[in-house]
């Protein structure tokens, strides 16, 4: 059977099913392929690009411009998975009217799906007016990043009860206004499961436990390529970036030992072209 193009019906339909939706984040051409070989349904080109590629110690400083230029090198990558731009910080929260623009920017520079936005019942007219542009808009609650200096922390929300009402109501929000799917990050595995099955739409997990419709991971802490920290709820599958620091010191080992280039890496002249050479040219 060949393959087709995932859609947001495609996900929607996988959580009508009950069956779990993949999701990764990706920032470039070659990572984007690999997941989208890999079979994983979405791809999320997350502002956690600017920890985990840029360098910044946060997602704050991320702009439009280093976003889009990320999104267009995912676009070539991924032919099949649903892809998905994050706004970044101050991209929507000031004027409704700029949030639409700015979304409109992920379809029309960068050729993405769906558009993803922090935030909970505060953005519910925000996440009304980009849909009502004919954009899909992803939600985000629990653990948003974009305000961890007003959450205190990296901290699981949603602990306490009242907390708890709180993300159920933000989630019910956002359906209304007319999200497509929500992220849910950091919250209590039962609170997420609750939400999972209260709202109509599919809920994307990360550190929320398995009741979520799908699971989102961010590519560098899963394949082990960042090591400031790796959060407690990612599964490292591999430790790229200690095979990275492993073949740098052998190949930087080979250079100084003379190991190489060896003749296999080289192109080799004709004999006959080098003696015409020496002969001809090289005395003159
Ligand atoms: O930016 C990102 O990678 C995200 C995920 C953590 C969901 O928003």
């Amino acid at each position: 059977m060949s393959r087709k193009k995932v859609t947001i019906l495609t996900l929607q339909e996988k959580k009508n099913q009950g069956e779990p939706i993949t999701m990764v984040t990706a920032y470039d051409f070659p990572s984007a392929l690999a997941a989208d070989r890999a079979g994983i349904d979405s791809v999320l080109v997350g502002d956690s690009l600017g920890m985990v590629v840029l360098g910044y110690d946060s997602t704050v400083p991320v702009t439009m411009d280093e976003m889009l230029h990320h999104c267009r090198a995912v676009r070539r990558g991924a032919q099949y998975a649903y892809l998905i731009g994050d706004m970044p910080f101050m991209s929507y929260q000031a004027d409704r009217a700029e949030a639409v623009r700015n979304a409109g920017r992920f379809l029309k520079e960068a050729d993405m799906d769906a558009v993803k936005l922090e935030g909970g019942r505060a953005m519910a007219d925000t996440v009304r007016a980009i849909s009502a542009a004919g954009i899909t808009v992803i939600g985000h609650i629990g653990l948003t990043p974009q305000s961890v200096s007003q959450l205190g922390g990296y901290r699981v929300q949603g602990r306490t009860a009242a907390d708890a009402q709180r993300l159920l109501e933000d989630a019910l929000a956002l359906q209304e206004a007319g999200a497509a799917m929500i992220v849910l990050e950091m919250t209590p595995d039962r609170v997420a499961a609750e939400l999972s099955r209260r709202l109509r739409i599919p809920t994307i997990g990360i550190g929320a436990g398995a009741g979520c419709d799908g699971q989102v991971l961010v590519l560098h802490d899963m394949l082990g390529m960042f090591d400031r920290f790796t959060p407690r709820f990612v599964k490292k599958y591999a430790d790229l970036f200690g095979q990275m620091g492993q073949a740098l010191a052998a190949y930087r080992d080979d250079v100084v030992q003379r190991r190489f280039p060896g003749p296999e890496h080289a192109f080799p002249m004709e004999d006959a072209v080098w003696e015409e050479w020496r002969d001809d040219g090289l005395t003159r």
